[in-house]
């Protein structure tokens, strides 16, 4: 292999451009070219494509965002469109490609493989850190930091006041990010996708709470829960305690933004390492991950459709520290 690709695709996180240095790096290391494609499937479908060299990528490691820029194409998901990036690919004879993001990612690279044979190494980039095969993914670390700083200011205001916050964190389908900031934001209650608990076990916790005492009250609620998002619970906890001053709050993207923390940009320069030395090992329709400190190469196929699962211990912590 003498030429490689690297994009970013999906939604941008903290690390990518960590991630990206070290590809580009660990490729001219091994005396490879690497080109950038710009704006992920989509700018490979328009030959958005640009020569990086070692100054590309300096000084950009500490950076939030993505140098690449990044996109999520519809047009990719039709054959036309992957045959246009394929044929964009031959043009800039590239034979290899490196793909930073998450699960849309990595469904597009394992079809595209199947039906072109362009051999692809996934790096695990998304801040909702729900791929199987890696136990963190490049800017999640960062993602709950910045939750947690939010949180930690609405619990003054929260204090002050004796309200109830409900706050909104992302993570899609998974309550990966909701986790870590209830037990670190000394929350109530967290409600995410993988462990489902009634309006009427929220309001109950909270009457309880209530009784001891309580004045100020943190609820988390990850994006995908399926009773609903923070709005519509408050409203809901609001009916049946009229007396709360229940406010919302959504966090929104100030998550996907920022300089990556130190977590991160080590994850990512490990990972982007293993992407590109994996490639050159003839790997070919998996992702580099690390589980349990070791790196590990998981099919595309199993990162996208096996669950991660929730660590049970941590919701039994928020149980037991809102005591
Ligand atoms: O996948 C990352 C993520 O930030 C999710 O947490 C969130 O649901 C989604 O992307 C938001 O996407 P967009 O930036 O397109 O609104």
């Amino acid at each position: 292999m003498k030429r490689i690709g690297v994009f970013t695709s999906g939604g941008d996180a903290p690390g990518m451009n960590a991630a990206v240095r070290a590809v580009v790096r660990t490729a001219l290391y091994h005396g490879i070219e690497v080109y950038g494609i710009m704006r992920g499937y989509s700018g490979m479908i328009k030959g958005e494509i640009v020569k990086l060299d070692s100054t590309s990528v300096a000084n950009i490691v500490q950076r939030g965002g993505t140098i690449l820029k990044s996109a999520r194409s519809q047009r990719f998901t039709t054959k036309e469109g992957r045959q246009e990036a394929f044929d964009q690919l031959v043009n800039h004879r590239i034979e290899g490609l490196v793909a930073i993001g998450g699960n849309g990612t990595f469904t597009g690279a394992e079809l595209f493989e199947r039906e072109f044979g362009i051999p692809t190494v996934g790096a695990p980039g998304t801040i909702d850190n729900d791929l199987y095969g890696t136990d963190y993914t490049i800017g999640y670390d960062t993602a709950v930091n910045t939750a947690l700083d939010a949180i930690d200011k609405i619990r003054d205001t929260a204090d002050s006041h004796d309200r109830a916050f409900f706050v909104e964190v992302m993570g899609r389908d998974s309550g990966y990010i909701a986790i870590p900031c209830a037990i670190g934001g000394g929350a109530e209650i967290v409600l995410v996708p993988e462990q489902v608990q009634s309006i009427d076990t929220v309001i109950e916790t909270l009457q309880v709470a209530r009784k001891r005492q309580k004045s100020s009250f943190l609820i988390i609620v990850a994006e995908g829960d399926e009773e609903g998002n923070a709005t519509t619970i408050a409203a809901k906890v609001k009916e049946a305690i009229p007396e709360m001053d229940a406010r919302v709050t959504v966090i929104g993207h100030i998550q996907r933004g920022g300089a990556p923390s130190a977590a991160d940009r080590l994850l990512a320069s490990q990972i982007g390492i293993a992407a590109v030395e994996g490639l050159l090992n003839g790997m070919r329709n998996v992702m580099a991950g690390i589980v349990d400190r070791k790196l590990v190469y998981t099919p595309f196929q199993e990162c996208i459709s096996r669950k991660k699962m929730i660590n049970q211990g941590f919701m039994r912590m928020v149980e037991i520290l809102s005591v």
